[in-house]
């Protein structure tokens, strides 16, 4: 079938988290299915043009010129509009999101359905849109119904439900959405307009990135709010998990690594952990190196980690940290950082390279989220045979296990606190001193398989589901 793709991200052309990871990888892996693809997405200032070799379409929108480029036979249409997007940021600059992204992403939800009428030569049989940024297409597509173009079924992917794009009712008139649709069963939302909420209830079929994740969204302690919308979705919410580019994540072959590995061979590991020691001014030794790799935000359980960090510190392990985000905890890291003089290295800002020379050279992988929707970093970790030390919620507790036994492939805990954390960090530092039972642990992890074809089949089936 005929797919348009929308994402206010995409890897490898713009990225602030997993979300672009997914709309980089399963566009690719549903076009090996045997799939048309069609990617759409700002162009913001921060992509580069020459590298990725960006060209200038005749066709056009009303306000906005279209660049396209290919990559693995995924056509991605790049809107530009230099007042809305030519900026460097995605969402926002320095932790301080845009104040305009009520018409930013207001404009850009709005344009993915002319593109597609621009661009393909019939409606699509599926148009399937991401996290708020592209909440009103649904509705806009949803307008369409009862002529040709209402063929096509929408499906809506929650990756966050923590970020739901709510402005004030002004942005009703001002972006021309018609007071009709403002309404407790549309898009109102305690007398605003809710983004999300917008694919939510106008879409044909909601997913989100994992089923536990998708369970506990319909409870009000994780729905932000929307829980009951989500209850009253009934059959047409499910979950399915993420999966991984197992091209771009492959220790064998990583060009960022001073060392690759392979099942044959982990000497590799040993090598990239010395170099990210050496790298973050961490000293080795013999204690277990723990990796962090993520946005500075509550969701990731930062709290958790700077109220656990003088009990951890007091056991043999040391920490490589790289993250950005909110300032507190930018400054809480840097100044435990010259606390702990080489035992804990910390960068601030955003660096693939080092993200993943920390899956290699990492011993152990800490994501102690508050919540998590689904989480790739810790499948990167699985991957590079870094133990992943985990709170047990959303897409977490899907695809990590309690090491026991002779099975099992990471250390889990439940309750939000420090003790439950630093619990969590002994049972793997008792299982680290005993090598042949840390290599069984991290032999597991490697060897478990969350590529992309699994999952692009489940969407395939959801997208057969609503046809
Ligand atoms: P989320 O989407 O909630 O941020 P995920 O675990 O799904 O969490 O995805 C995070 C992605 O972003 C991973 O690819 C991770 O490596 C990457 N990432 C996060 N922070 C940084 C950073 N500071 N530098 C480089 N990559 C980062
Ligand atoms: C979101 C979630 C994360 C998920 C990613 C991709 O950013 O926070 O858990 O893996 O989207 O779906």
């Amino acid at each position: 079938s005929t797919i348009v793709f929308a994402s206010a991200e995409v890897a490898p052309y713009s990225k602030t988290g997993g979300l672009g990871d997914v709309a980089g990888a399963l566009p690719r892996a549903l076009v090996k299915r045997g799939h048309e693809l069609l990617v759409v997405t700002p162009l913001y200032g921060s992509v580069d043009r020459e590298r990725h070799a960006l060209r200038l379409l005749d066709e056009r929108i009303p306000d906005a010129r279209l660049y396209e480029a290919t990559l693995d036979g995924v056509r991605t249409i790049f809107l530009e509009n230099e007042a809305l997007y030519g900026r460097t940021g995605v969402y926002g600059e320095g932790g301080e999101g845009y104040p305009d992204n009520a018409q930013r992403f207001g404009f850009f939800s709005r344009a993915i359905l002319p593109v597609a009428d621009a661009l393909l030569p019939a409606p699509p049989d599926v148009v399937h849109l991401n996290d708020w940024q592209t909440g009103l297409a649904a509705l806009d597509l949803a307008r369409r119904r009862g002529s040709r173009a209402g063929l096509t079924r929408s499906v809506f992917t929650i990756h966050n439900l923590g970020y739901q794009g709510v402005f004030p009712k002004d942005v009703v008139e001002e972006l021309g959405i018609g007071w009709d649709a403002f309404t407790p069963e549309g898009l109102e939302f305690y007398d605003q307009v809710n983004f999300l909420k917008a694919g939510l209830v106008f879409s044909d079929l909601v997913t989100t990135v994992s089923p536990t994740y998708a369970r506990e969204i319909q409870e009000p302690e994780e729905g932000f709010g929307l829980d009951g919308v989500l209850r009253s979705l009934d059959g047409r919410l499910t979950g399915i998990l993420n999966g991984i580019d197992t091209r771009e994540w492959d220790p064998a072959r990583d060009p960022h690594l001073a060392a690759r590995f392979s099942d044959a061979d982990l000497s590799g590991k040993a090598a990239c952990r010395a170099a990210l020691c050496r790298e973050l001014s961490i000293d080795e030794a013999g204690a277990m190196v723990i990796g962090i790799v993520s946005r500075f935000a509550a969701q990731k359980g930062f709290d958790v980690v700077l109220e656990a960090l003088p009990d951890l510190l007091e056991r043999d392990v040391r920490l490589a940290i790289l993250g950005s985000g909110e300032h507190r905890y930018e400054h809480w890291l840097q100044r435990a950082a010259l606390e702990y003089p080489g035992r804990i290295g910390v960068k601030v800002g955003f660096h693939e390279g080092l993200a993943h020379r920390i899956y290699a050279g990492s011993d152990a992988f800490l994501m102690p989220s508050l919540y998590e929707p689904c989480g790739l970093s810790q499948l990167y970790a699985l991957r590079y045979g870094s133990v992943p030390i985990v709170r047990a919620t959303g897409g977490l507790a899907d695809t990590v296990e309690e090491a026991r036994d002779g099975g099992g492939t990471g250390f889990l805990f439940d309750s939000f606190t420090a003790e439950a954390l630093v619990g969590a960090v002994d049972r793997a530092l008792s299982a680290f001193r005993s090598p042949e039972r840390w290599y069984g642990v991290v032999q597991r992890g490697r060897s478990k398989d969350f590529s992309w074809d699994a999952s692009a089949r489940a969407y395939e089936e959801a997208y057969r589901s609503i046809r």
